[in-house]
């Protein structure tokens, strides 16, 4: 048995088309049903539903052999000495940084101030602004970041930014863009030696359409 790491949302949904491609079909929808285990047609594959920031931890651990799990995710928790073949170029987004509209970012950044920086993403928050040099309080929050710089906690904030609709919503401006995200195949080690196989298709499969998707 191959059981598969997915969270729910937008990798969920970013990864049917590459599983139909694969000539997989998951036989539940996560959406309408509250199972956590889901069968799909291939009755040596299944898959384990966990939330996105766990998915690295289940394959650490073997509690499955691969998961789809996005660069941030990986960046934040480290990569855990699990195998990544593949950038699976779902679920696209960026890790930003935000402030108030109005804010002048560039100045406070310029005067070398500590600016105070509200986030779920530590790590990777803590290297960019080391990188460029520039002091800052990071404020550790685990969600609705957006709150951060509308009520005094933050100047900014380092977020995932897809449409923009969410920041724009809240009268926030994203000033620099710190990297590109897509969502990764990782594949547990033992596994990998274990299960190679069924584990090599399903890699193989994968990389066949991204390679056509990439050349269409
Ligand atoms: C992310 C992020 C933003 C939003 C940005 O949250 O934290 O709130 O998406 O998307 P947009 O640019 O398209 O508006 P997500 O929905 O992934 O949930 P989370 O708050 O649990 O991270």
């Amino acid at each position: 048995m191959i059981t598969l790491a997915l969270s729910k949302g937008r990798i969920f949904d970013d990864i049917l088309p590459l599983l139909t491609a694969a000539g997989i079909e998951v036989l539940d929808d996560p959406e309408k049903s509250r199972k956590l285990i889901l069968d799909t047609n291939q009755p040596d594959l299944r898959v384990v539903l966990v939330r996105a920031t766990d998915v690295p931890t289940y394959v650490q651990y073997g509690g499955a052999d691969l998961g789809v799990v996005g660069k941030d995710t990986l960046l934040e928790s480290g990569s855990l000495g699990l195998y990544q073949p593949l950038d699976l170029q779902i679920a696209k987004c960026r890790i930003s940084v935000a402030v108030r509209q109005g804010f002048d970012y560039a100045a406070a950044v310029k005067q070398g101030s500590r600016l105070r920086v509200a986030t779920k993403y530590v790590a990777i928050a803590r290297d960019f602004f080391a990188t460029k040099g520039v002091h800052v309080d990071l404020i550790k929050l685990y969600g609705s970041m957006e709150l951060a710089p509308l009520t005094g906690l933050a100047d900014a904030i380092v977020d995932l930014v897809s449409t923009g609709n969410t920041l724009k919503a809240n009268h926030l401006v994203e000033v620099e863009t710190i990297m590109d995200i897509s969502s990764h195949l990782v594949v547990n080690q033992t596994a990998l030696k274990l299960k190679h196989e069924p584990i090599r298709k399903l890699i193989d499969a994968f990389s066949q359409t991204l390679a056509q998707s990439a050349t269409a």
